[in-house]
Parts: structure tokens; C-alpha cells; sequence
């Protein structure tokens, strides 16, 4: 018997197409924290509100270890996480449907993991690195790497690495919002989920609109509510560990 309620199971009998959307909250029951809220990202006792600050292009130019110290704690918790039930649940449901597609703001590399393919990582990686002198890439360990970071991680021509992850004031990968708008504005899939994100950008609540507009089904799964909890059919109140794996049991059958 479904916790889901049973007009939207009707309807995800009839999904063909998959577009998911998430965001840092799919992560915490992997232990990662999430950016705002009680002990998130922004909640850090030394740097307190600055903490957005630290991640900024310009912080990175002026100050690089103190952009690293915050990446830091992203980093090291996702370095030792692995992907939970959430995760394998979109990773699954990308096998039941013909078309899919996964945009994530997450940096912690669990999707690829659980075995996700078809990614828009719309916020890069914090497992990689580029060399801000020579360029070279790196992949970067921060079990290895980050246990004795005080300062940013040098390359072996001695310039400064930058992690391969998107700061404030930097823009996206035009490939990358290309695709996004194809696959997911330009032709919206017949079900667009929400989960775990406080959707505050607007390229990542635009998909929401554009599937509402197209007359498409859209579900947010998320235990508080955000600006899109009554824009979309059904906000789902809990946890994304527990009920994307019972939206996933009613797809491809
Ligand atoms: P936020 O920290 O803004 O929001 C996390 C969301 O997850 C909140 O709405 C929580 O209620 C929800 N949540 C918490 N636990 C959950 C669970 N177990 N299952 C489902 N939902 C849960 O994180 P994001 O929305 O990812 O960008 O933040 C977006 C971007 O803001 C990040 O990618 C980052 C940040 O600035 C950059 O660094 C560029």
C-alpha cells in the first residue's frame, strides 16, 4: 500500500518522461549538511554570515585559503558519504523510464555514484580541481587532501587550485544551461520531482513553471515547504530517503 496519495499514483502510471531536481537536502541523510538552516553550510560559527562571502570569485582571488576553509566542510563530509535510498531511488528511476533527465545544485558527487547517467551538475564538482596558473585538472581526495588543509591545495607547478565547483558571482557552464533549457524548459517531461532544494534560483525553479505551463505534472518532496510547495500538484511532506522510492515504484510499470 502507497504512503503516496492515490490520485498521484494514478498519474505517475501514465509518466513516459522524468525530469528530477535536487538540491542539498537529497544529501542529508547521508550526512551531508545542507546549506541554510541549523547547523548548514551558512550556519558556520567562525565565519557566521560570511561564510557566503568566503565563496565568492572575488574571495578566491583576494584570499584563497579562506575560500578553501569553507569549501572545506562540503568536501570532507562528502568525501566519507555515501549515496542513500533518495539517491538509488533516482538512479532507478532513470532505468523504468524512456527519457530522463537529473539536474542537481549538489557538489558531492553521490548521484554519479548511486549510478544516476543522464547529470546537469548546474553547480560543478568539489572532487575536481583546475590550476588558476597553468590549468591543469586534478582530481581532488579530500580524505587525503583536506585532513591536512589549512590553506588552498597547490599544484605541481605551484600555482593555487581552484576547485571544479561554481562560486557566487561566477556564471554557468553555457553547455550546461543549454541542456538544461532543452531538456527541461524547451520541452518539459511529463513529470518534473522537486526534492530536498530550497529552489531559490531561478534556472532551478523555471523547469517547475515551465512543466506547470506545458500542463505536466510536478511533485515537490521536501519536509518544509518553499515558494514552489503550492505551485506544484502534490508537495510531498518527508523525507527524500523515504518517499522518492515510493514515486519511484509507480514509474515504468
Ligand atoms: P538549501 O540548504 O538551501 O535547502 C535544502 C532543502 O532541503 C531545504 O528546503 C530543506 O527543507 C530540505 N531538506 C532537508 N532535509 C531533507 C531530506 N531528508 N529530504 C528532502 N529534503 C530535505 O540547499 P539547496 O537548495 O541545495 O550553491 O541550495 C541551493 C544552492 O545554494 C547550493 O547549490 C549552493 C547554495 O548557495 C552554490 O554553492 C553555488
Amino acid at each position: 500500500m502507497s504512503v503516496l496519495p492515490p490520485t498521484l499514483v494514478d498519474a505517475l502510471s501514465n509518466v513516459r518522461s522524468v525530469g528530477v531536481i535536487t538540491g542539498a537536502g537529497v544529501s542529508a541523510e547521508s550526512g551531508i549538511a545542507t546549506y541554510r538552516g541549523k547547523g548548514g553550510v551558512y550556519d558556520d560559527p567562525e565565519e557566521g554570515d560570511r561564510t557566503i562571502e568566503a565563496l565568492t570569485a572575488s574571495t578566491l582571488k583576494s584570499d584563497p585559503d579562506r575560500t578553501w576553509r569553507a569549501i572545506a566542510k562540503v568536501a570532507r563530509e562528502s568525501a566519507g558519504a555515501e549515496p542513500n535510498a533518495g539517491h538509488l531511488a533516482i538512479a532507478s528511476i532513470e532505468r523504468r523510464v524512456e527519457r530522463f533527465v537529473l539536474l542537481t545544485q549538489n557538489v558531492d558527487g553521490l548521484h554519479q555514484t548511486a549510478g544516476s547517467r543522464n547529470i546537469i551538475d548546474i553547480h560543478g564538482t568539489v572532487a575536481e580541481t583546475t590550476c588558476m596558473t597553468c590549468g591543469r585538472e586534478a582530481a581532488f581526495d579530500a580524505r587525503e587532501e583536506l585532513a591536512k588543509l589549512d590553506a588552498a591545495p597547490r599544484c605541481t607547478c605551484g600555482g593555487i587550485r581552484r576547485p571544479n565547483a561554481v562560486l557566487f558571482g561566477e556564471v554557468l557552464s553555457e553547455k550546461k544551461v543549454r541542456q538544461m533549457h532543452d531538456e527541461l524548459v524547451a520541452d518539459p517531461p511529463d513529470l518534473v520531482l522537486l526534492a530536498g532544494t530550497s529552489a531559490l534560483f531561478p534556472y532551478i525553479a523555471q523547469p517547475v513553471f515551465s512543466a506547470k505551463t506545458a500542463g505536466k505534472l510536478t511533485v515537490e518532496v521536501n519536509p518544509e515547504t518553499t515558494h514552489l510547495s503550492d505551485v506544484v500538484d502534490y508537495w510531498l511532506e518527508g523525507k527524500a530517503g523515504a518517499l522518492i522510492p515510493e514515486i519511484a515504484a509507480c514509474l515504468g510499470g
